[in-house]
């Protein structure tokens, strides 16, 4: 049975402050699991599920839906305060470009496709994880990279170190939030409730002739379409004309259906024209608002590309077995034009290692299908309908999650190797070039790139951006 571990607990009738007596931890930090603002070590989810009699597979997946859950999830709750700490640019400015800030900057893939267009150039970015701002500072050689909490950024600390922004991006986790109060005295027990309203007050402070806010299309819908409408009118209240979108990456030249939520506000009160979609995929979108899905007019589909597919974006990467992994491109195999341009011309294979499975797992992979109901009966206990499956290779992927690597969670089977992709293969499906360069461990990376907004996407508003100025 699949329980995460506030539902096991009460399975198991044992009371907070017990459990948390009982592997060592406080209630506060308890309470944060259970609520998913924190992701638990192995260990500790090991001790937790001794402690409560269930099987920490169950329970690793029932934590692992809790993160996926879109307005809960995506890794966003898995960031804690580190050191304040300053990655100073390393390339100059050039003063003729438009300058980009990166609010949550992740790893900065929103603000890497800005970069796409020699227009623009990414000045700042700012992230509470270490890891992420390695990542952004190293792809990103002429921001300044600010690794604090956006909640006690300093305006003036932005203001002084970088050029007027022209463009402030970002995509502020805003699971706990059921409404903003803009400038207005408000409690802050729960720190992610505000962070929307941060990136509002940092917009207010900086005033950029554009703004973009992206988010999960959760939000459209969330209560209600309150939280939606309070972000629409806070942005109109600091004078920005806003245009609102759902957008699939896939229709945009990404190998994955991956649906973002993206505001977009001009100072200046110009209308924002949206690009049109460039390729096409059928797709029963997650949006739960028919009426925000930008998606092409019947008649013009037969105009468009086919999107790019899972085979046509990772083929050409040598094949690697479980727990195996390689380092050389291999020579004899034709790229598709995909593959041509995600390569880049890298001449040293990176991060194509694949998950070391247990053999039991091996035996469900092997008979793994599109989704869980494809495996015979009593092979697994339980699970969603995307856990245990394979991707299908003639089209585009599924979205991605933070947890690609482990199959036990949802939809990442290579469509013709019995594994997992390799971290390699969901940076390509996630439209990061091989020239990218990812810091951390294997498992800080694997966030890192299920948490990002693809490049592509970045580049596809940033030239929307072009064409309405
Ligand atoms: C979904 S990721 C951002 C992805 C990014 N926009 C991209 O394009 O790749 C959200 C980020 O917000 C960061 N974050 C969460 N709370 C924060 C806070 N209070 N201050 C600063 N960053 C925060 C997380 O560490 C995470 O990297």
């Amino acid at each position: 049975m699949v329980l995460d571990i506030r539902a096991a607990r009460k399975v198991s009738r044992i009371r907070q402050r017990d459990l948390a007596a009982a592997t060592g931890i406080s209630v506060r930090e308890l309470m944060r699991l259970e609520r998913g603002l924190i992701s638990p070590s192995e260990k500790l989810l090991r001790q937790i599920s001794n402690c409560l009699g269930m099987d920490v597979a169950q329970i690793t997946i029932g934590q692992n839906q809790l993160f996926e859950n879109p307005l809960t999830g995506e890794g966003y709750a898995t960031a804690r305060p580190q050191n304040n700490q300053i990655i100073p640019r390393r390339k100059p400015l050039d003063c003729t470009k438009k300058p980009v800030i990166d609010l949550f900057c992740g790893v900065g893939g929103l603000s890497y496709g800005f970069e796409m267009h020699e227009e623009f150039q990414v000045v700042a970015g700012v992230d509470l994880l270490s890891d992420r701002l390695q990542t952004f500072s190293r792809n990103h050689g002429t921001a300044n990279a600010y690794g604090q909490d956006i909640n006690t950024l300093s305006t003036d600390i932005l203001y002084n170190e970088n050029p007027h922004p022209f463009v402030i991006v970002g995509g502020p986790p805003c699971q706990g939030f059921s409404s903003i109060r803009p400038f207005r005295n408000i409690e802050r027990n729960d720190p992610r409730n505000n962070l929307a309203e941060e990136f509002c007050r940092i917009v207010h402070n900086l005033q950029p002739e554009w703004i973009v806010f992206e988010n999960v299309v959760g939000l459209l819908t969330h209560s209600n379409g309150k939280t939606f409408q309070t972000i629409v009118e806070a942005f109109e209240e600091i004078g920005y004309r806003t245009a609102a979108k759902v957008l699939n990456a896939a229709y945009y030249g990404l190998p994955q259906c991956r649906e973002r939520l993206i505001i977009v506000g001009s100072r200046a009160g110009k209308p924002f024209k949206w690009t049109q979609p460039t390729h096409w995929c059928e797709h029963r979108s997650m949006a739960g608002r028919q009426e925000f899905i930008l998606k092409p007019s019947k008649g013009l589909i037969q105009d468009l590309q086919s999107a790019i597919t899972v085979d046509e974006a990772i083929h050409d990467l040598p094949e690697v077995e479980a727990g195996g992994r390689a380092t050389t491109y291999q020579c004899d195999i034709e790229s598709t034009p995909y593959e041509l341009f995600i390569r880049n011309g890298a001449q040293q294979l990176k991060m194509h290692e694949a998950t070391a499975h247990s053999p039991r797992m091996l035996e469900i992979i092997r008979q793994a299908g599109a989704n869980i109901y494809a495996l015979p009966e009593g092979v697994v206990k339980s699970g969603f309908s995307s856990c245990y499956s394979r991707l299908n290779g003639a089209e585009p992927s599924v979205t991605l999650t933070v947890n690609f690597v482990h199959p036990a969670s949802n939809r990442c089977i290579h469509p013709h190797q019995h594994r997992a992709l390799t971290p390699r293969e969901g940076a390509r499906l996630q439209g990061f070039l091989d020239t990218f360069e990812f810091i951390g461990t294997r498992s800080q990376i694997v966030k890192q790139i299920g948490n990002a907004v693809p490049p592509l996407l970045g580049r596809t508003v940033a030239q929307a951006i072009l064409e309405s100025d």
